[in-house]
Formats: structure tokens, sequence, C-alpha cells
């Protein structure tokens, strides 16, 4: 996937936008592998802020992740150490800056509704919100493709692996049919999904789980192999449910694919009794969303009091989170 040209020309002084965090509704793990994912964005956003400085250097303040003021200049952006939180910004935007030489430097303050612990996606919705920032402000009129290829390529110089569906969702909005890197992108039209999410209190670590299933996969690859086409059939099905707003299918999907991931190892003892209580509690169906480990479960119901008490009992934490919101978008520019 070739990166294209950008032309930029100065535009703005100072533009504020926002990307949407994510839940992955069908196809964890199975997406790194080529396979289709369907993906929602929801509610909760994250907002950068970027206005133009004379000098060249990148400030950046994010207090959300216990950032207050950290400078770089531009000349040493990806040199020396570069605490972690910032590490999705400093590499945009050096990326950015090698298709598109700006002459001064760039003020940078983001805004985070939601903790990074809940595994909604924080780093690509706040790398897709910056991207689109800086396109905004040099006037580069970068496509959505375009703004996929650049966060793709900062996630991948970051974290090493990862599908994409996430920058994706960021972008694109709304709730989609992914296949990576953003081979496919096909919108579901949904009249509404009634989503209920809990939180399991333990952050996860993706890159190590992913890490741990391309491990099994070597050393088992029939058996994963089957699990994904297995992974495939469901999403595929789960498509055709979701477009006939059939929620008693798409949840009985989800336990489907749950019972892959176990398959996978990727479960864990408080996502199985969250999910399982969900089900009790009269949800259509449940499953861990994304990586695994901890993070969130997702369930589908109409019942959302009885099911959300149920979790709390369960001993997670239900989230007050609307699905299907819109992709990234301009708040603000003067
Ligand atoms: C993690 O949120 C979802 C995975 O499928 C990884 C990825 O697609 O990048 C496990």
């Amino acid at each position: 996937m070739g990166i294209l040209p950008i032309n930029c020309k100065v535009f703005m002084n100072k533009v504020t936008t926002s990307a949407p965090g994510k839940l992955l509704l069908f196809g964890d793990h199975a997406v790194v592998y080529g396979h289709p994912c369907i993906v929602t964005s929801i509610d909760q956003r994250i907002q950068v802020t970027v206005e133009k400085q004379k000098e060249r250097k990148l400030t950046l303040s994010a207090p959300d992740l216990g950032l207050v003021e950290y400078t770089k200049h531009i000349d040493e952006l990806g040199q020396k150490n570069i605490p972690k939180a910032v590490s999705f910004i400093e590499t945009l935007y050096s990326l950015f800056l090698q298709r598109c030489p700006q002459e001064g430097g760039i003020v940078i303050e983001t805004k985070s509704a939601f903790s990074s612990s809940f595994g909604f996606g924080s780093s690509s919705a706040v790398t897709v919100a910056f991207a689109q920032a800086l396109s905004e402000l040099y006037g580069c009129q970068l496509s959505k493709l375009e703004v996929f290829q650049l966060c793709y390529q900062a996630v991948i110089t970051v974290q090493g692996v990862g599908s994409g569906f996430d920058i994706a969702s960021a972008i694109w909005g709304k709730t989609i049919y992914y296949v990576t890197p953003a081979k496919v992108v096909e919108p579901i039209v949904l009249p509404e999904l009634p989503l209920i999410v809990g939180y399991s209190g333990i952050k996860a670590d993706t890159a190590t789980i992913v890490r741990a299933v391309a491990e099994l996969r070597m050393k088992k690859p029939e058996f994963v192999a089957e699990i994904f086409s297995e992974i495939e059939n469901i999403t595929n099905r789960a498509r055709t449910a979701l477009l006939a707003a059939d929620w008693q299918t798409v949840g009985s999907l989800m336990n489907e694919n749950q019972v892959c991931l176990e398959k996978l190892d990727v479960s864990s003892k408080k996502l199985n009794d969250l999910i399982v209580a969900a089900r009790n509690a009269g949800a259509y169906g449940a499953k861990l969303s994304g990586a695994g480990g901890g993070d969130c479960m997702i369930a589908l119901g109409e019942k959302k009091e009885q099911i959300d008490s149920a979790i709390g009992k369960a001993g997670g934490e239900s989230m007050n989170v609307r699905a299907h919101a819109d992709g990234v978008r301009v708040d603000f520019k003067e």
C-alpha cells in the first residue's frame, strides 16, 4: 500500500478536531490475519487542538495522559526517550513532515472523554484526530484513505502489530465491515444498536495478547486457521443479521464468537463472569471486545438496567456508551 504524496498549502492558524473510540463487535484477532471484522464507533471522543508556532518545535499538553508540557525540537523527532503517551503523536507528526515539510512548529493539546485503560482505542483516536487536524491546519485536504495510510504507518511504527480496524473506525465512524489494511471499509447501516458495555477493571496489553495468538498459530497452524475461518463465517452472518436489525441472531452470533475466542485462550475468568452474568440477565448474547485478557466485554440486549446491574454484581463496571457514533470531524477552526 503506497503512501500518496501530500500537497499542502498554508491555510488555518488553529484547528480543533475530535475522533471517537471504538468497540469491536465481531472478528477480534482474526482481523489481524486478513479476515473481516465488524467495529462500531462510540460516543466517547478524544479532542485535539493544533496551533502553529514560529519555533521549530513540537509542544504537547496532554493532561489526561499525565503530560503537562512536553517539548521536542523538530530535528529530534523520533529520537531520545519518547514517553509512551507521546509516541503516536510524535511519530505521526514526523511522518507528516516527511511528506509535507513545514517551516515552523506546532502546539498540540489533547483532551479525552475516556480513560486509556478501557480499551476504547485511545491511541488510534488521538492519532486520527491529530492527522485530520494537521490536514486542516495546512490545507492538505487529505482523503479518508490518505489519513488512514498515514495513521496506520504511525501505529505500525510504534506498536509493530495491528490490523488498523481501530483507525478505520475513528476515521469512517458509525459501524463498518473492515478488512485490513482498509482493503474493505463497508458501512453497515443500522437504526440503532442496543449495546451494553462492561469494564473488567483490568487493563489488557493488546500487543502482548496479539503476540501470544501469533505463537499459538506457529505451534498449531491448522487449529488456529480453523478458528479464524469459523470467526470469518460468524462475522459474515453477523453483517446480514445487523443489516436486518435481527438482534436475537446478532446476540447468538456474539456467543459463538466468544466460544472461538475462548478456544484461542484470550478470554479471562473476569471477562467470562461478566459475559455469563449479562446473558443470565436477559442479553441476547455477549462476548469480549478487542484483544481480551481484560478491557471491556459487550452485550446486546434491550433490558439495559437488569444487564447493567448484573455486570456490576459480577464485579464489573457498566459503562454509559452509545454505539454507532460519527467518525473524525472538525469541531472548530480559525
Ligand atoms: C485489539 O483491540 C483487536 C485485535 O484484533 C488486534 C487488531 O486487530 O489490531 C486483537
